[in-house]
């Protein structure tokens, strides 16, 4: 796989890759794809009846672009289809496409560092404490005018770590050759920054 410049961020539930991804992918000037979203779409469908591996061989944009991907029914409802190999394979050859655009491209999820793109330039685990995660999550969800409560999120974050890390297909997991940035005592500038200064160093030693 001829992956150019390729970014693998992959790490637990609001860990903060989604910021720290449309950061990079700012900074160096490539295009970004939020594989949860994928999950979160064929989550939300099986909850209207779709059946997961139908929803997953026939998703749309109009899927992805639905307005209540975010709250943490689809969550869990993603990380629930999530665990379907058949569901898995259905989406592999979409973020592999976008993984080699000439130029390179920014992904991020859980398994990009050690499925689907085996090969990227730099791979990027973000992590943070389960409370730390749930804290932000809560704010994020809350701001957004979601009725939840600190409890039910951090339930939610440790619900679908655990689905998401003992899973038989595509664990979360870091691959061998991942850079871990724990952003517990980070602000997001500071993460920002770690992760930029991450790619640099390992673009720069591939040359
Ligand atoms: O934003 P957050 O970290 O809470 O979740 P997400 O990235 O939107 O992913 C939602 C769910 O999709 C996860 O809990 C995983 O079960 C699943 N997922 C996956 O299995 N593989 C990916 N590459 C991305 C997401």
């Amino acid at each position: 796989m001829n992956e150019t410049f390729t970014i693998a961020v992959d790490g637990p539930a609001a860990a903060g890759k989604g910021t720290i991804s449309k950061a990079l992918a700012a900074h160096f000037d490539l295009p970004h794809l939020d594989t949860g979203l994928l999950y979160r779409a064929v989550g939300a469908l099986t909850l209207t009846g779709t059946d997961p591996v139908t929803a997953a061989r026939s998703l749309t944009a109009d899927d992805l672009g639905r307005d209540n991907l975010r709250t943490p029914e689809v969550a869990q409802a993603a990380s629930k289809v999530a665990v379907i190999a058949d569901v898995r394979a259905a989406l592999v050859d979409f973020q592999r496409a976008f993984a080699r655009r000439i130029g390179g491209a920014v992904l991020d999820g859980r398994d990009i560092g050690t499925v689907i793109c085996p090969n990227a330039k730099a791979k990027l685990f973000v992590t943070a404490s389960p409370g730390v995660r749930a804290e932000r999550r809560y704010l994020e969800l809350t701001g957004k005018g979601l009725d939840i409560t600190r409890e039910q999120v951090l339930a939610d974050v440790v619900a679908r770590d655990d689905r998401d890390m003992n899973r038989a297909e595509a664990p979360l997991k870091p691959a061998p050759d991942a850079v871990l940035i724990d952003t517990s005592e980070m602000n997001i500038n500071d993460a920002v920054t770690a992760a930029i200064r991450t790619v640099e160093t390992k673009t720069q030693a591939s040359r």
